[in-house]
């Protein structure tokens, strides 16, 4: 496995692969989630590039930059033996040298959710993941279904500027008590990791009310508020009952929907969702 800084050097390593490629971009600190994604790409292309890079410009100002758990040692070690190719960990400066001006934006899909708490957030994210798509240029990339409106603003993001590339979303990977994994919850202590699974019952209770045969939106999103505000230490950002592909707030659930939530416990903030098909 071959561990790359400069673009230059990626770029000359890329051009030497054979076949299809799929990246996994994430931004260390791996968890199951990402190994589910690198395994899936391994059994899917003939090569496979990982990149680590914690991207400064998806973070707002009042935002956990500084703080982002960090273990790049850690990182190649677990990645290693999932007989990965490339691991490319680029330097800010190497993706925001100095005069850096150019910005990839999303629009209405941004806006709601995530976006209506985290205002820059996904310029961030759409800008960074084309420069990784620019510089890779893999046949497929892989994200998790854990940030649903990231991977739904980067589809919409491929299709609007015709990157010829799949990409490939994968579910959620659960701790045993249905807390989501993410690199965040390492701030998780004591009794805030247990009021956690809290977003995992109050998605599941909307779940059992969808199965039961509702289909009003309204109540979807109720049912989960209402599982949330039972846990003391969580405050709730937001809930959402939305169009899978669009992300508005839907009045009935027809097609795909995605439950979705924000929630605050101590100094984390959580993120979680449930497909309703
Ligand atoms: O999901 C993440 O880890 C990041 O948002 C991504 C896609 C690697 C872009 O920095």
């Amino acid at each position: 496995m071959k561990t790359i800084i400069g673009l230059d050097e990626l770029r000359a390593s890329r051009l030497s692969l054979a076949g299809t490629v799929g990246l996994v971009p994430t931004m260390g600190y791996l968890h199951k989630g990402h190994l589910s994604l690198i395994r899936l790409a391994k059994s899917e292309c003939d090569n496979v590039i990982v990149s680590i890079f914690v991207n400064p410009t998806q973070f707002g100002a009042n935002e956990d930059l500084s703080k982002y758990p960090r273990d790049l040692e850690r990182d190649l070690s677990l990645i290693e033996p999932l007989g990965v190719d490339l691991v490319w960990t680029p330097t800010a400066e190497i993706m925001y040298p100095t005069g850096y001006q150019t910005w990839v934006e999303v629009d209405a899909i941004t806006r709601p959710l995530e976006g209506s708490m985290r205002p820059t957030h996904f310029k961030g994210v759409t800008t960074v993941v084309a420069k990784l798509f620019n510089a890779v240029q893999p046949h497929k990339a892989y994200f998790g279904q854990k940030d649903a409106q990231q991977a739904a603003v980067i589809r919409q993001m491929v299709r609007d500027l015709n990157f010829p590339i799949d990409v490939i979303v994968c579910p959620i990977v659960r701790e045993a008590d249905g807390l989501a994994m993410s690199s965040r919850n390492k701030y998780l202590e004591g009794a805030d990791r247990k009021a956690a699974t809290v977003l995992f019952h109050a998605l599941s209770a909307a779940k059992v009310l969808y199965e039961s045969g509702e289909r009003n939106a309204e109540a979807l999103r109720g049912k989960m508020k209402e599982v949330l505000e039972s846990e003391p230490r969580a405050t709730v950002q937001y809930v959402s009952c939305a169009d899978y592909d669009s992300l508005e707030e839907l009045d009935v659930v027809k097609g795909k929907a995605l439950l979705s939530m924000a929630v605050v416990l101590g100094k984390t903030r959580l993120i979680d969702n449930f497909v309703l098909n």
